[in-house]
């Protein structure tokens, strides 16, 4: 994604073309950015060469994730309607893995039909309903358990979830307790320890304190694991943050850690796959001024990309067209919606914007349209992917039939 004569472009396709035909707000992805992140994740882990289940609430769309599975990538997923669209798209069940703190029986039931690789329990009482549901079905269901490490993801609050006090996974006492429940069982087959400590991370040091905890457990849990599945939560550069996570030291503590046991590695990555190959374009539908600022309405809004309302995340937005005429004012990105959470960003420097002019909010490819809703009776928007010159539509826009 670039400027190519002073247009904003995406692989071969000028944003100012995909609006014409396409209309505003619309969801692009780049295949090759696609490709280009999955192949260095892969390169990143090459040495321990991991099962990789891409995390499907990051980004939901059937043909993207029909894509994603091309390259081998397994899924992790966490309902049965994610479930139900990772084996549409064609993911081997032995590659699926399933986590949340609250399966419902219906959703056991679906897994175990199934055959996945894993049921990643967070409770005992998910374990005794897997076991009773086993019990009915005469099989044997290989799950793994949660542990909550304690560790501190160092991330936003909302979006942690390895600290004792989030509802993921069972402490250490626990984790041994259900250990040693799961031997005696006749239909449950132990086979993994789980963890996922959170999201958007960007320091390496979380990580290797998380290893540590699991270490821990490891030595006194008495029991051989075939997985050890570390989820995900690998950070991407937002806005222009500086920080990058560092792969290679990540990778260097996990194989340290494999000195000690000898079991194959999960993850379960989301945003690194497939967060920077998105981009939402805009219009902007008026622009008005208030005291100290400028507020530039854009057609999109909270129910299209909802992670700056509900974490202030910040997307770097782009004008589609390069100019350098710079304003010194301030402007305030909106969208229509009526609550003042609805705003996208604020810039003390942009260049000159006018009416009907289109914008780019940059690295929306995870929690993008995964998190969007129709609040206010909004029809999601329209979703493309770019390949070179081609444009293909992988999601319609929604009419207002559907939702009306
Ligand atoms: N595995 C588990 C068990 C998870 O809960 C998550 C994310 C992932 C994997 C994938 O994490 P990733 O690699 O994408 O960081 N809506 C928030 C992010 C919530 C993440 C929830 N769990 C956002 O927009 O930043």
């Amino acid at each position: 994604m670039k400027y190519i004569n002073k247009k904003f472009t995406i692989e071969k396709v000028s944003i100012e073309s995909i609006a014409k035909k396409y209309g505003t707000p619309s969801y692009c992805y780049s295949l090759k950015k696609l490709r280009e992140n999955i192949n260095n994740f892969k390169q990143s882990f090459k040495s321990i060469s991991p099962l990789i289940c891409f995390a499907i609430k990051s980004n939901t769309n059937l043909k993207l994730i029909k894509e994603i599975k091309k390259f081998g990538l397994g899924a992790d997923v966490v309902s049965m309607g994610e479930l139900m669209i990772a084996i549409k798209a064609g993911i081997n069940p032995k590659k699926i893995v399933f986590s949340g703190v609250g399966k419902t029986l219906e959703e056991i039931k679906y897994a175990i039909k199934k055959n996945i690789l894993l049921i990643n329990a967070e409770s005992e009482s998910e374990i005794k309903q897997i076991e009773k549901i086993a019990k009915l079905k005469k099989k044997k269901v290989q799950i793994g358990i949660r542990l909550n490490p304690n560790t501190d993801a160092r991330t936003l609050s909302q979006i942690s979830t390895g600290k004792k006090e989030n509802k993921f996974g069972v402490n250490g006492k626990t984790f041994i307790q259900l250990v040693n429940y799961c031997k005696k069982s006749n239909y449950i087959e132990l086979k993994c320890l789980s963890v996922h400590i959170g999201s958007q991370i960007l320091n390496h040091k979380p990580y290797e304190k998380m290893l540590k905890a699991v270490n821990q457990i490891l030595n006194k849990a008495d029991h051989k694991f075939e997985f050890i599945d570390l989820g995900g939560g690998m950070g991407i550069q937002y806005n222009n943050n500086n920080e990058k996570l560092n792969y290679s030291k990540y990778n260097l503590a996990i194989t340290k850690f494999l000195k000690n046991h000898k079991t194959k590695i999960i993850f379960e990555p989301g945003r690194s796959i497939i967060g920077s190959t998105g981009i939402l374009i805009s219009k902007v539908v008026y622009i008005k001024k208030n005291v100290g600022k400028n507020f530039i309405i854009l057609d999109a809004a909270m129910n299209d990309l909802m992670r700056p309302a509900l974490y202030g995340a910040k997307h770097t937005i782009l004008p589609s067209l390069w100019s350098r005429k710079f304003s010194k004012k301030t402007y305030e990105f909106v969208g229509p919606i009526c609550e003042s959470t609805d705003k996208f960003l604020t810039l003390k420097k942009f260049q000159e914007l006018s009416e009907k002019e289109l914008v780019v909010i940059c690295d929306v490819g995870a929690y993008g349209i995964s998190l969007s809703s129709n609040y206010n009776v909004r029809p999601k928007p329209i979703e493309l992917l770019i390949d070179g010159s081609k444009i293909k539509v992988i999601k319609k826009r929604q009419k207002y039939e559907e939702i009306i």
